[in-house]
């Protein structure tokens, strides 16, 4: 044991028991202020004593250098052991600088650009007082129901991983210690909540070990393989027992297969919540469950802080328990250098230059450029200089196009479309509200339709409010409000050029107008910098590269709809079968609106060439992939070349493609590139009916192309346990 864990094992010995469960217990950051009459006694009717605040041991959604500073001073001169407090705050795609929401990064597929916008948001969250960031939040979805698909990068457990690693990376650093600029990194919400019923939020989450192992459990892992240091549970069940008190979960999985040993924290609330959850009889019940789980600390309630010194009193739960809870979180402190230097990274003067930057700022409008997806384009874009455009809907001139979880990002400092357009003076420009986001009225479309009339193409800026998605905003529907959709119909009757800049948080359903549009660029919340980035996206400064990494189904009727489906044992053949007894509906096609992976540019890339090759690699026989691509088009361009493989048959059910490998490359007009994949057998492994994870013999296909459904295919066979190839053209 090295000096400074001695000391630390020194300091654990001198606690008291009631210090231990302090350092257990996360408060709001409204008890650390100097409270008025009113807080003060909130305060004590929630029995939180001034001595309790003085013992916990970290402090939720507090920021600023001199207010951390001042909050920190209090703490250590009321803490008997002067132990600093940790800072944690949601910092989920940017603090001040805000970068487009995780669902838009997704749809970047550039893992390096994930990483340098969670760089950003750490070095200002770090010069702002903040230690610890609750991100990244890498739950699979497969319901844009589910409000928070927002936070997620999508439903590919492959694709959630690298960005995962890549948060973790930005946000960490390789040395949290010395590096002042990073913050520690807490991956959320473990486990399976991108999985609720019905999209319904804080909805029970069912499915098998087996699935949950092959698809939900994989992000975490890949999180937590990148070194992220702390974790936390989620607010749903896991096969029938909430996460926050899930042995399986906390101790099984995370501790002892992946070897785990940073701090869990539960969701707000989460571990009082076990009471209405119905597996705990009273907060006393709760404390116990969550502790026993593996709950190190808890957040937002107090049932740790009111219950378990009274537990370990009662000899129900013993004192190792907290021993190495208290443990790990001291050790965090410690690895983040609080001991030595409680005040870490803020800095007030620095504070000052760092804080919503240009060069922060640039990035951001980069990283937008990127996650903006083209989902139809009939050729009017980009669009013809010196036009006379009229810009209209409630965002044509709106700065709230952050995102639910953008906390300290400021949409009345957001540049607005309309101003975006009116700063470059390319284009003569109009703009108009139309309609507000969920109500409008005869006065506002009339107006709109006289400001569109003397246009000569028309840029409906329409979506969801940031707040109709995030936490607590599911939707049963998941349509335009029918407002906005009136004020397309009325746009459309001009018989003018229409183009749709979408602003939201979900894959919406775009069937009732993606037929009346010219064009449709998905923006999503596209962050600080996002309108300049759309203007440069429309006017072809920047050609659109993004791909969905969410499907757009047709109708909510299709949902769940993402592409790593199974067969099942009735296919609807590709050719749309007649027959009526096969996997199908009624009233509407199979597949989705948009599927995954897709997206247009202003440029064509054409692929051909796919053959497979065997090659040594370490001593083992895998497969090299091989494919040109060709910009067949009259610009240069980004394209995403996607790689997935079919296990044909399984000794379980297999998914009729996963994605396993994507390159992002440019060309230039006319230019080629080779590209080459490697596939190693460890690619083709799955969890087994016995959730062994493993590959078996057999026939696989490989499928490259530029989304998940225009692909070529090349079969080849693992016999085994080695790679072999079946000379076949590719088809
Ligand atoms: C919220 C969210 C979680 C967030 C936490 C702290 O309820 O579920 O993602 O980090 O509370 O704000």
């Amino acid at each position: 044991m090295n000096l400074e864990e001695h000391r630390l094992r020194e300091l654990l010995a001198q606690l008291s028991l009631k210090e231990k469960i302090g350092q257990m217990t996360q408060l709001h950051s409204h008890f650390y202020q100097d409270l008025n009459e009113k807080a003060a006694g909130q305060m004590m009717k929630m029995g939180v004593t001034d001595e309790m605040v003085g013992n916990s041991g970290s402090v939720l959604g507090a920021s600023g250098a001199g207010r951390i500073k001042k909050m920190l001073k209090n703490q250590l001169e009321k803490n008997r052991h002067h132990i600093p407090l940790l800072i944690m705050a949601d910092v989920i795609h940017g603090y001040k600088t805000i970068f487009p929401i995780p669902l838009a990064l997704g749809c970047s597929w550039d893992p390096t650009l994930a990483k340098r916008a969670s760089e950003v948001a750490a070095r200002e969250a770090s010069v702002s007082g903040v230690h610890v960031v609750f991100a990244p939040m890498v739950d699979l979805v497969r319901d844009p129901r589910w409000g928070r698909v927002m936070e997620s990068t999508g439903e590919d457990p492959y694709l959630n991983s690298v960005f995962a690693q890549a948060f973790v990376d930005g946000f960490q650093g390789d040395d949290l210690k010395n590096d002042l600029n990073r913050t520690a990194a807490c991956v959320k919400h473990f486990a399976g909540y991108g999985a609720v019923e019905g999209g319904r939020e804080y909805n029970t989450v069912n499915m098998s070990e087996r699935q949950m192992r092959q698809d939900y459990l994989v992000s975490y892992k890949s999180a937590i393989e990148a070194g992220c240091r702390l974790i936390m549970t989620a607010y749903n069940t896991v096969d029938g027992i909430p996460a926050t008190a899930n042995h399986w979960l906390l101790r099984k999985v995370l501790r002892d297969e992946w070897g785990f040993d940073g701090v869990t924290i539960s969701d707000s609330g989460a571990v009082r919540e076990l009471v209405p959850h119905s597996v705990a009889a009273d907060e006393k019940e709760a404390a116990m469950k969550a502790i026993e789980a593996g709950v190190d600390i808890e957040m937002g309630t107090f049932c740790y802080m009111h219950h378990l010194e009274r537990l370990v009193n009662e000899h129900k739960i013993l004192e190792s328990r907290i021993d190495e809870a208290v443990w790990r979180i001291l050790k965090l402190k410690n690895d983040l250098g609080l001991f030595e230097n409680p005040f870490r990274g803020a800095d007030e003067e620095k504070e000052k230059r760092v804080v919503y930057c240009r060069d922060h700022r640039d990035q951001a409008q980069k990283a937008a450029e990127q996650s903006c997806v083209l989902l139809k384009n009939s050729g009017i874009l980009p669009l013809k200089q010196n036009q006379k455009l009229a810009i209209i809907g409630p965002f044509a001139d709106n700065g709230a196009i952050l995102g639910a979880w953008s906390w300290r990002g400021d949409p009345n400092a957001t540049e607005t479309l309309t101003a975006a357009f009116r700063s470059e003076k390319i284009f003569k420009t109009y703009s108009s509200r139309g309609s507000g986001i969920l109500e409008g009225n005869r006065e506002l479309l009339n107006e709109a339709i006289k400001t569109a009339r003397g246009a000569n193409l028309i840029i409906a800026a329409v979506g969801e409010a940031s707040n109709m998605s995030g936490e607590a905003s599911s939707r049963a529907h998941i349509d335009l409000p029918e407002c906005q959709l009136e004020l397309i119909r009325e746009l459309k009757a001009l018989r003018k050029p229409l183009v749709i800049v979408l602003f939201n948080g979900r894959p919406l359903d775009l069937t009732p107008l993606i037929d009346d549009v010219d064009a449709l660029l998905e923006v999503w919340y596209p962050g600080s910098e996002g309108a300049h980035a759309v203007f440069n996206l429309l006017t072809g400064r920047a050609n659109p590269s993004g791909k969905l990494s969410m499907s757009f189904p047709r109708t909510i009727g299709q949902i769940p709809i993402y592409y790593n489906c199974y067969n099942t044992g009735r296919p609807l053949a590709e050719n749309g079968d007649k027959k009526k007894y096969v996997s199908k509906y009624l009233d509407c096609p199979n597949d989705a609106l948009f599927p995954f992976g897709f997206g247009l540019s202003y440029t064509t890339f054409e692929y051909s060439g796919l053959s497979l090759a065997a090659v040594r690699i370490a001593g083992s026989m895998s497969v090299q992939v091989t494919v040109c691509v060709r910009n067949s088009g009259k610009v240069a361009g980004s394209e995403v070349v996607q790689l997935y493989i079919r296990d044909i048959s399984g000794e379980v059910v297999r998914p009729v493609k996963e994605l396993k490998a994507f390159k992002k490359i440019d060309l230039l007009p006319g230019e080629r590139k080779y590209l080459h994949f490697t596939i190693q057998e460890s690619m083709l492994r799955y969890y087994h009916s016995d959730l062994t994870f493993k590959s078996d013999d057999g026939k696989f296909e490989v499928m490259v192309g530029g989304d998940s459904v225009r692909t070529l295919h090349v079969p080849f066979v693992l016999s085994r346990g080695r790679l072999v190839l079946i000379h076949d053209e590719a088809k």
